[in-house]
């Protein structure tokens, strides 16, 4: 049997909504509508639109109501600013830009940064050759200056977590907060095993707020794990290969697919 991948954000977000547990760690998530758009943007003041079947960060937005009345609304996509005065005129904007795709509103969370730059956390889970979740790697990315989105492939950079966290917190409490991330992230793959049985690896994209609260953004069944490979202790990205090879991600020896 192949390995599952499912694209659908909207799907894998309504299966872990089930679960008390991880409900605690997810921003509140609805299909974009003109009603959810601006009961979310009153109750949270910044949310993330975003296409349900994306990837790479693209398309994915960030809107803001403004403290300045007459600004109105804020909008980024890439690095593209726009403001509109008002709400209607930023809902058609969404409207024109998501050209019949189902796309989700999710609250924004403000991520911390390093160096003023935005940054936001991968985990990577996989079966291990014993057949259980294991979290193999975990790894920060800081996002390009003038973007919204951490995504290697717009232009964000993939950097130790010890680095990026370590004007937020003492090693002794990264230790226990890795220990969080991996805790939930297994969590996570088991919740979704449940319903899609042939799950072998997945990759979750946490965000983090000034309270180090961890909040889950998605989950990728298809995670890059090519990006272990910036990290200084190379044996991360040797496991995360090996098991990929054990479940028949990649063959043996093979280079980037
Ligand atoms: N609700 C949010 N609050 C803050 N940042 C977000 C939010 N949703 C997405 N982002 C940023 O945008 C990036 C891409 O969003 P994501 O949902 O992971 O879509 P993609 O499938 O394109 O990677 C995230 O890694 C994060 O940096
Ligand atoms: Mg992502």
């Amino acid at each position: 049997m192949s390995i599952q991948r499912v694209k659908s954000k909207w799907a894998k977000t309504k299966i872990m909504l089930r679960s008390d547990y991880l409900r605690q760690f997810m921003p509140v998530t609805k299909l974009f509508d003109r009603t959810n758009l601006r009961t979310m943007l009153n109750e949270y003041g910044m949310v993330y639109f975003k296409p349900i079947n994306g990837t790479f960060g693209k398309g994915v937005t960030r809107i803001e109501r403004t403290t300045t009345p007459s600004l109105g609304y804020r909008y980024q996509l890439d690095t593209k600013i726009m403001f509109f005065s008002s709400f209607d005129q930023l809902y058609h904007r969404l409207l024109k830009q998501k050209r019949g795709r189902s796309h989700i509103v999710q609250k924004g969370i403000h991520l911390l940064r390093h160096q003023k730059r935005r940054f936001d956390i991968r985990v990577m889970v996989q079966k291990n050759p014993r057949n259980e979740w294991e979290a193999t790697g975990i790894i920060g990315r800081l996002a390009h200056p003038a973007k919204i989105v951490t995504n290697y492939h717009s232009g964000g950079t993939p950097m130790a977590i010890e680095r990026l966290m370590s004007d937020h917190a003492s090693s002794s409490e990264l230790a226990a907060f890795k220990n969080r991330l991996r805790k939930l992230s297994i969590t996570i793959a088991n919740n979704l095993e449940a319903s899609y049985p042939h799950l072998k690896e997945i990759g979750v994209d946490i965000a983090i707020d000034a309270k180090l609260h961890p909040w889950i953004l998605e989950v990728n069944t298809l995670p890059d794990p090519f990006i272990f490979r910036k990290l200084p202790d190379q044996s991360v990205f040797h496991k995360i290969y090996r098991y990929a090879v054990a479940y028949g991600r990649f063959k043996k020896r093979s280079r980037r697919p």
